[in-house]
This record gives structure tokens, sequence and C-alpha cells, in this order.
């Protein structure tokens, strides 16, 4: 695969030309931050989207889910990002200009998100730093809120936001997830969905956008066994890390990795292996993806641990991918926020023995002053747990109205039991695939400009191409036309994309498969009608533009046993 850095320009380029994405609203002039998908594009969207469900569907039997992308204000009290979600901006004092404050210092900090605003407001004077684009001074450095907000339903009363991540849907569905998997941890949700952030100064592209689609997954695990079953089956394969105590890129096993204390625990590990195979398998290049680990100041304000799948573009490293070990932090702050109990009771494989606290009626006090209903009231104290103590006092409901006791009439007593499991909250393990910056990367590292024909050719990997295969008639008369609608009509009918072109010189025909990354076209000649090899077709490899002659019956056969990852030579 190519190395050279591909022109972030031609790229584009070629997607308008070749409907993978446009700019929206180029009709009213565009706006920045927004792109709409074309038919090929989203084709390939598509398949990208099929590769990570079937990896996490079908390889790691995992559930997915669709839920709203509106969503009441409470929700994102309770996940932070009303009071957190923000990144800090400044305006130019005399064009007007936003800008991303931390952008502007990139190049004097190695790491500037973690500067405070005044600590920006500092930094822009002592270096000398106006405006980009007129050379103004630059206002004062301020937070900004990057979610969309909005009211459900008519007036202002109910306030909402559309989500700036779907892994909160999958958090308020939480309790419902959990017992459709009867009660049981681990349990594995993946969501795809738009996600909205009000992007300040969206300047890279398809990097940053303001609409944009998320894969995402959620892995609720117990919080004392932060291990994978399949774990051992990878432990030994290598990738590249680059750990926030040195910044330096270093190539190890992942079980060096958890082993060192580098990746905080083997789950994350795992998935974060998943990450890489999921990625190279869409055709991410290996020599140019790493996964850096956040520095302490910079997680979000959910992380235990985070680590993100970086590829190298034209713009430089990218994050493509977080992958975070969020802890108890949704579920915890969804259960405090909605007052609903969102634990899960962890049996024990035997029961345990434990000291606990437990509360016991002073009968002997009880006696004189309840008579016969003592026993009774012994029994509604006895029932209840420290927990429920205010101030020294329980307040009880023998029939129907309240009951106050004091700690005259109880103790807390510590007993030896027998207890069979505890209530836990779930951890979280999140790896968090920005879908339009993968999309983008498999476009940018397939993508090569081929001198000998002067065009540049997608070098996608079969199970990504939009198309599998083109179907052209040498020309459009003489019968030719109708062998190649039947083999166009066979290959559909295996399910598998093919594209009818039948104008223009067959040259300008692969070069248009070529540049949207069809990996085989077949030719129907004048040879498939006559002669020696009456009933053959020919079928040509994008890569080494070889050529190879099949029977006609079996061109739906053959692109079949390609896609299944036969070699081309093979045939
Ligand atoms: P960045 O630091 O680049 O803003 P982030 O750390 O905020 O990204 P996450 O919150 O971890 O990103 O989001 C998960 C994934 O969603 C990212 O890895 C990225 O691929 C994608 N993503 C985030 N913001 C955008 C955006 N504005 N446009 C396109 N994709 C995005
Ligand atoms: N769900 C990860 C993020 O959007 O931050």
């Amino acid at each position: 695969m190519t190395q050279q850095s591909t022109d972030a320009g031609d790229l584009m380029s070629l997607c308008r030309r070749r409907g993978f994405v446009w700019p929206s609203f180029e009709l009213y002039g565009g706006v920045a931050g927004m792109f709409d998908y074309g038919p090929t594009g989203f084709s390939l969207r598509n398949n990208i989207v099929d590769i990570w469900r079937d990896i996490y569907k079908r390889g790691e039997g995992f559930v997915e889910i669709d839920s709203e992308t509106v969503n009441p204000q409470e929700v994102f009290r309770a996940s932070g990002h009303v009071d957190q979600f923000s990144d800090l901006m400044t305006y130019c004092s005399v064009c007007r200009s936003p800008f991303r404050a931390d952008h502007l210092v990139k190049d004097i900090f190695e790491n500037p998100d973690v500067l405070s605003p005044r600590e920006l407001d500092v930094a822009f004077a002592a270096n000398g730093i106006g405006c980009p684009e007129c050379g103004g001074a630059l206002g004062p450095v301020e937070e900004f809120n990057l979610m969309f907000r909005t009211t459900i339903g008519p007036g202002s009363s109910r306030v909402g936001y559309l989500r700036p991540e779907t892994a909160q849907g999958i958090f308020v569905n939480y309790l419902n997830l959990y017992r459709y998997n009867r009660d049981k941890l681990p349990l594995g949700v993946i969501q795809t969905g738009r996600g909205y952030r009000n992007e300040i100064a969206p300047r890279q592209g398809m990097i940053r956008m303001r609409e944009f689609n998320m894969m995402e997954v959620e892995l609720f695990v117990d919080p004392d066994d932060k291990d994978w079953i399949r774990y051992p089956e990878v432990k030994d394969r290598t990738l590249t890390l680059v750990p926030n105590d040195t910044g330096e890129p270093v190539v190890m096993t992942l079980d060096e990795a958890v082993g060192k204390g580098i990746i905080a625990n083997r789950v994350l590990a795992y998935f974060i292996h998943v990450t890489r195979e999921l990625l190279v398998r869409l055709g991410v290049d290996p020599d140019r993806l790493r996964f850096r680990q956040h520095l302490e100041d910079e997680m979000a304000h959910y992380a235990a641990d985070c680590w993100d799948a970086e590829a190298l573009l034209s713009y430089g490293w990218t994050e493509i991918t977080g992958i975070a070990d969020r802890g108890c932090w949704d579920l915890s702050r969804h259960a405090e926020f909605s007052g609903t109990d969102l634990t899960h009771f962890k049996m024990y494989d035997t029961p345990r023995e434990t000291e606990v606290e437990r509360i016991k009626a002073k009968r002997r006090e009880l006696g004189p002053r309840f008579k016969a209903d003592a026993g009774r009231i012994a029994s509604l104290i006895e029932a209840m747990t420290p927990a429920d103590i205010v101030g020294g006092r329980l307040v009880l409901d023998p029939d129907g109205e309240a009951l106050e006791v004091g700690d005259d009439l109880f103790e807390v007593v510590t007993v030896r039991e027998k207890v069979s499991g505890e209530r836990v909250v779930p951890h979280v393990i999140e790896p968090s695939y920005g879908l339009d910056r993968i999309f983008y990367t498999v476009l940018e590292h397939a993508y090569e400009y081929d001198a000998a024909k002067d065009y540049a050719v997608l070098r996608l990997k079969p199970e990504v191409a939009p198309v599998k295969v083109g179907v052209f008639p040498l020309m459009e008369k003489d019968g030719l036309d109708e062998v190649a609608r039947e083999i166009h009509r066979s290959i559909h009918s295996h399910r598998v994309e093919a594209y009818y072109d039948g104008s223009g010189t067959i040259g300008r025909r692969y070069a248009r498969m070529d540049e949207i990354g069809t990996p085989w076209c077949i030719t129907v000649d004048y040879e498939a009608l006559e002669g020696e090899h009456k009933g053959t077709v020919t079928i040509r490899d994008r890569d080494t533009s070889l050529q190879k002659r099949i029977p006609i019956g079996d061109c739906g056969r053959i692109v079949g046993e390609l896609l299944e990852g036969k070699p081309f030579d093979a045939l």
C-alpha cells in the first residue's frame, strides 16, 4: 500500500466527482462541517457498518439498538454534558471570526487542550498570536457548549438537545437491556447513528463535522472482573502503543501492555485489539495506525483510561476511534439523577461469610410500650437497614400511618452471615468509532495516483468497495450488450453489487471503476460470441491490470470466490 501522502484536496475532488460525498447545501452556499453522502459513498459507508456489525454482533454476541437523537435535558445533565461538554473559543475582535482557542497554540504546546481560558489568554499575548484571518486582536477565551439545544413540543418549557454521542441512548435503556439479557453480565450493546456537535470552526473536511455518524459499543462488565473470555486467543498479538508516560510509540504485545500496567485491564486491551483488527480489515494501513493513551488531564470527564486509535492522514495523526474505560460513571449518574436502581446482583460462586450490619429491635423496651403489637413492631424495625436511619430515628409504617421510633428501641449490630452475592454498579468499556473519519481514512489510505494511467486508483479492499464488479459490453450492439446484461443480472442474483456501463471507450470505463475502487471488471468482447474463446469473457484485476478469460455462466460464482479471498492468479 502506498505510503505517499495524499493531497486531501485531490481526494475530496475525486469524492465529489464520483459521488462519494458532497458538501451539504451547496445550492445555498454550503454550511461548514456538513456533508452529504452520494451513492458510492453511502454504499462504502454501509459496507463499513456491516463489517463493524459482523465483528460485534456475530463475532462477540453483542446486541444492537436504535435510540432517539433528540434527548430531554435530564439525560445530558446526568451524563455531565450540560456542564462539561465544551470547547474553549475566542473571536477576532476585528473580523469576528470564531476560533477554537487550543488550536491556535497547537504548535507551541504539546497538549493545548488542557489549558484553562486564562492560560490561553496569556499564551496568545506572550506569543503575539492574533487572528489567523486578519491579524486582529483576539478576544477573551470563553467556554462554548458543543451541544445543539432545542425544545421538545411547543413553547420552551421542555429543553432538549441533539445527542452529541449515541452512547447515552444505550445507558438510558440499560435497565431494559439488562432485563432482556436476563439480568446477566457481561452485556454488550452496539448502536450506530448520528451525533451532533456544534463544532466551533470545522476546517478539516470530514474530520470535524457538525453532524456526523458514529458506531458505538458499550460493554457492561462486572467491575471486579475486567477480563474477557477470548483474551487468551489474542494476548500475544502486537500493536503500536503510545503510552502517556513516555509519549513515544512502542510496539508490544497486549499481554506485555497489561502486565506492565500500561493498558488498565484485559477487557480494554481485548477491545483495543478488536479495534485494530476491524480498522485493518476495513483498509486502514497498519503502518499508519497507532493507539495513543490520553494524558491524565486530557481524559473526558467520564473516563478512567482512554486510548485513541489514530491514523496518519494528510492532516497529521488523527483520532478516528476512542476506546475508554468509562468506569461506573454513566450508570451511577443515571441512577442518581433518575432515582432508579441500576445495580447488578452479582452471585458469588460459593456463598461467602461476611460481617454485615443489621438493625436489632430492643424487645425488652418494646414490650411495655406496644404490648400485643410489640412483636409486629419488632419485625418492622428489623426489616429496615442501617441506611434507613435518619438522625438516629426510623420511620415505620405499621397501619398506613407513619410511626417514628428512636434508637432507644433499636440498635445496630454487626453479625456474621453467609451472603450469596452483592449489588455492584457495572463498569463500561466503550469503543467509540467515528464512522466518517474511518470512511475518510479508508479512502485516503486506498488512494494512489497511478502515473502510468494518469489518474488516481482507489485500492479499496473488495469487502468495502461500493461496487465489486463492473460489467461492460465492448460495444452496445451485436448481442454483446445482451450477454453483458445477463452477466450483470446473474452477479446481482448472488447479492453482489455490480455496475453495468456501456458507454465510452473501454479505457474510460476502466478508469471510472478504478476511481471508485471497483476490484474487478468483466468485459464482453466479440470472442465471447464466436471462435476459440466462444462462451467466455475477460475479467480484469484492478491492482495488477491482469486479465483472464472465464466462462460466461461462471461469472457470478467466480466473483463470489474472489470476494471470499481466492487470489486472482488462481483463477
Ligand atoms: P476530537 O478530540 O477530535 O474532537 P473527541 O475526542 O471529542 O474528538 P470522541 O468524543 O471520543 O471524540 O468521539 C468518538 C469518535 O467520534 C472520535 O474518535 C471521532 O472519530 C468521532 N468524532 C468526534 N467528533 C467528531 C466530529 N466533529 N466530526 C466527525 N467525527 C467526530
Ligand atoms: N461516546 C464517546 C464520546 O462521544 O465521547
